[in-house]
């Protein structure tokens, strides 16, 4: 199946978290439909390989080395993507720690959803022109359902609140929307789906299967496209019918 290009044109797209998992994917998907993708992530190694795998695909790269809790490196990564490919109209909003991850709640917040403030503003503040969107990668969890991490959920609905926000206040500038994802098959929920508690979550979800990074994705892409011009500040769940049935 070819991948249809949603309205896109040559233009550019800032994916963070894009060494691994979903922002990997939305960058390989983005190239594909003609974007140039600038890509960030603080694992060099995992990003070195998403540049490797979007080049042999035939897209345009740019890397960005950088934990996007860090002021200076974000503002020096916009400015860099942006000598690199132009105006960068498009923003992913998708790095973001592991709910498994024993951080402390306060820094928790400031990492998770200080990082999509900060991004924002600096990539707004850039420029990025007429039929510039914004999607945040949040997540059922927090704003569906609960999770046994505090932050976690927390700083899900969070993002969800500066999406509304953003939407309410910002929409001169940008569209804002947010995809949800339910349970996804990235690395950090490898053997998930076999493991016990896995078995019983999927008999939960009616599609009965996780998502892939791909079905994120798409979701994404679409909800930054010109053919979704008049959806802002959406909620998009992802998961695959899961939060219908809790
Ligand atoms: N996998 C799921 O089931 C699931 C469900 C809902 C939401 N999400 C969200 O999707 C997003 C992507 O997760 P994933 O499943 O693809 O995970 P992943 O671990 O495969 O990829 C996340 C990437 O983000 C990078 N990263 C983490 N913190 C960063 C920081 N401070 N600065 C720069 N890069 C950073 C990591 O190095 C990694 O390469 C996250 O925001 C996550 O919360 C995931």
């Amino acid at each position: 199946m070819g991948d249809a290009n949603f309205g896109f044109s040559d233009d550019a797209i800032l994916i963070t978290g894009a060494g691994s998992g979903i922002g990997r994917a939305t960058a390989l998907r983005a190239v594909g439909m003609g974007l140039r993708v600038s890509g960030w992530d603080l694992n060099p190694t995992g990003l070195a390989e998403t540049a490797e795998l979007v080049t042999a695909a035939g897209g345009t790269f740019h890397s960005w080395v950088a934990d996007v809790s860090d002021d200076e490196a974000v503002t020096a990564g916009v400015a860099s993507a942006t000598e690199a490919l132009g105006s960068i109209r498009y923003l992913h909003n998708n790095a973001g720690p592991a709910s498994s991850a024993p951080i402390p709640f306060d820094q928790a917040l400031l990492i998770s959803v200080g990082s999509v403030r900060r991004v924002t503003d600096a990539w707004a503040a850039a420029g990025p022109g007429d039929g510039a969107a914004m999607v945040a990668t949040a997540s059922v969890a927090g704003n569906k359902v609960g999770t046994n991490s505090d932050w976690y959920s927390a700083s899900k609905a969070a993002i969800m609140g500066y999406v509304r926000h953003l939407t309410a206040y910002r929409s001169h500038e940008f569209r804002s929307n947010a995809v949800a994802p339910g349970m996804t098959d990235t690395p950090r929920l490898t053997g998930f789906a076999e493991s016990e508690v896995g078995q019983r979550v999927m008999e939960r979800i009616p599609l009965n299967r996780m998502a892939t990074p791909d079905d994120i994705a798409y979701a994404t892409l679409f909800l930054l496209s010109p053919v979704a011009s008049y959806i802002n500040g959406v909620f998009l769940p992802v998961d695959g019918g899961w939060t219908v049935t809790q």
